[in-house]
């Protein structure tokens, strides 16, 4: 779908917890609607991965801001950043502000203006409806329980890692949401006007219906 000259861009944004599957959701809406989608998370597992690579500590506000500072696609290109290691020192590097500060302006501009003359973009992390796009046309805050959000995640590492343990993603999972959602700066959280979705007992499809819904509605009161 293109942009008519001059029409602001619609922006989509989904927010929640690990393996809620708004990663998977994202997706789906964004090549329903031909949107562009950029999957925030990357930009933190990136950051990591980065440190990480160097023998750095996440957890050194100089490191993890200086790899912030550098950060690019290319820097990354091949490396896993899928791994429960990176996941985990992701969080830790997100609740760094001066992290967030350098990863903010690539978010908003790819929100306003999404690649290949996109007429929207679906954006997806922890803090999108709230910090990164307010002002988003569609807000999601997905969840599931965390039983369920192990298990997907175990499913999805299990081929690459099968000595993990479903009890220690769980454990990793819930490690994460805490931390996540208790710092300072852009804490994970739905915003107001977020509409809830709990994808706990539903299947891809019906979560992305259920998505669709809403998002149609929206769009047929902005014209
Ligand atoms: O895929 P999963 O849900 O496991 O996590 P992710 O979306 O890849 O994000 C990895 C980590 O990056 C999260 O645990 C957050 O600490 C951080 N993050 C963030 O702080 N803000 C965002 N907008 C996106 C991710």
């Amino acid at each position: 779908m293109d942009k008519a000259p001059g029409t602001p861009p619609l922006v989509i944004a989904l927010d929640g917890p690990a393996a809620s599957g708004k990663g998977t959701l994202a997706r789906l809406i964004s090549e329903h609607y031909g949107f562009a989608h950029l999957d925030t998370g990357t930009l933190y597992r990136g950051v990591a991965w980065l440190v990480l690579n160097e023998g750095g500590d996440p957890a050194d506000p100089e490191i993890a801001a200086a790899a912030a500072r550098d950060y690019a696609i290319d820097k990354i290109a091949g490396a896993d950043i899928r791994t429960k290691e990176v996941g985990a020192a992701a969080s830790v590097v997100a609740a760094n502000t001066e992290v967030r500060a350098a990863l903010l302006d690539f978010q908003r501009r790819f929100a306003m203006k999404p690649p290949k003359g996109a007429r929207g973009a679906v954006l997806d992390g922890r803090d999108i409806g709230t910090v990164v796009c307010p002002d988003a046309t569609v807000k999601f805050f997905v969840t599931a329980s965390p039983e369920v959000r192990a298990r997907r995640r175990w499913l999805e590492l299990e081929a690459s890692r099968p000595d993990l343990k479903e009890s220690e993603i769980y454990q990793d999972l819930l490690e994460r949401d805490a931390r996540d959602a208790a710092r300072d700066d852009a804490p994970m959280a739905a915003a107001p006007d977020a509409e809830l979705l709990d994808t706990t007992h539903l299947s891809i499809d019906a979560a992305f219906a259920a998505a669709r819904r809403v998002i149609d509605g929206v769009f047929r009161r902005c014209g």
